[in-house]
């Protein structure tokens, strides 16, 4: 018999992740598993979402990003598509007066062309009426491209008139479409691939990544602790020496 691992409890954490990031990878395996459709796995994963939204305000994270769609999700069959802008139409109609009651603030990140005017019109209402709130920041990929991201970039600063000179880390980030979030301390992504897919490129420069086998709708609040946990133990250096040597003579 397989023993299960001891519960992780919250004191254990020493150390916070300001802003966590999500690739929530593995909705389609997970419904391949139990013989349903794909789109009851992303189902399952939105679900599943709700809880880490819950899990993320208990232990104190700050902005949660979430790849939802990417650019390359156009790819998918039209049913697919479909379906995935059908959940997060009713996400907002049937969720959004409860995460604005819990403080919740909604930020997209990504481009609303291409996505049908009503849903558009939604992603903006919903973002207007959260605005001011601030016990999470919820940022939510949806036709979201790091590539397209730094292209976007690229074309408002030629078009603001930014000369060569200007051009600074710091720059770069007011022009891309997360300014003014801080960048991500730790990504998560389920299902075990090892792979950045697009997300969040220029951002996770000197994030910790956290790579799990668990499927995204099993990825629970024991699951995020563990993650959290494991980010707690290491020591981020950013390109410089561990503390312990940092002052010895070269
Ligand atoms: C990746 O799993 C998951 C997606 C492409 C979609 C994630 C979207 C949701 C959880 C929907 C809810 C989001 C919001 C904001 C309402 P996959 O389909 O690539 O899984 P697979 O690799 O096992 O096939």
């Amino acid at each position: 018999m397989e023993s299960t691992p001891a519960a992780v409890s919250a004191p254990e954490l020493t150390k916070v992740p300001t802003h966590i990031a999500i690739i929530m990878d593995g909705n389609g395996r997970w419904a391949r598993q139990r013989g349903l459709p794909r789109l009851a796995g992303h189902r399952a994963g939105t679900e599943n979402l709700r809880r880490i939204i819950r899990a993320c305000v208990e232990f104190n994270i700050k902005y949660l990003t979430i790849y939802a769609f990417s650019t390359e999700n156009w790819g998918r069959p039209e049913e697919e598509v479909n379906g995935l802008m059908a959940i997060l139409e009713e996400v907002i109609d049937k969720e959004l007066d409860e995460l604005h009651r819990e403080g919740v603030r909604l930020q997209h990140i990504g481009r609303l062309e291409r996505l049908n005017p009503t849903l558009v019109e939604k992603v903006k209402y919903a973002v207007e009426l959260t605005r001011d709130n601030d016990r999470l920041i919820l940022n939510i990929a949806w036709n979201y491209g790091g590539r397209d991201e730094i292209v976007c970039a690229i074309r408002k600063m030629i078009e603001d008139g930014i000369r060569p000179e200007e051009v600074t880390d710091e720059l770069v980030s007011r022009y891309l479409f997360t300014a003014g979030i801080p960048d991500p301390d730790l990504i998560i992504r389920t299902s075990g691939e090892m792979r950045i897919s697009n997300f969040l490129i220029w951002q996770a420069a000197y994030a910790e990544w956290y790579v799990t086998p668990t499927l995204w709708p099993d990825f629970d609040r024991e699951e995020l602790l563990k993650a959290l946990v494991d980010y707690s133990r290491r020591e981020r250096r950013f390109g410089r020496l561990p503390t312990d040597e940092c002052c010895s003579e070269v």
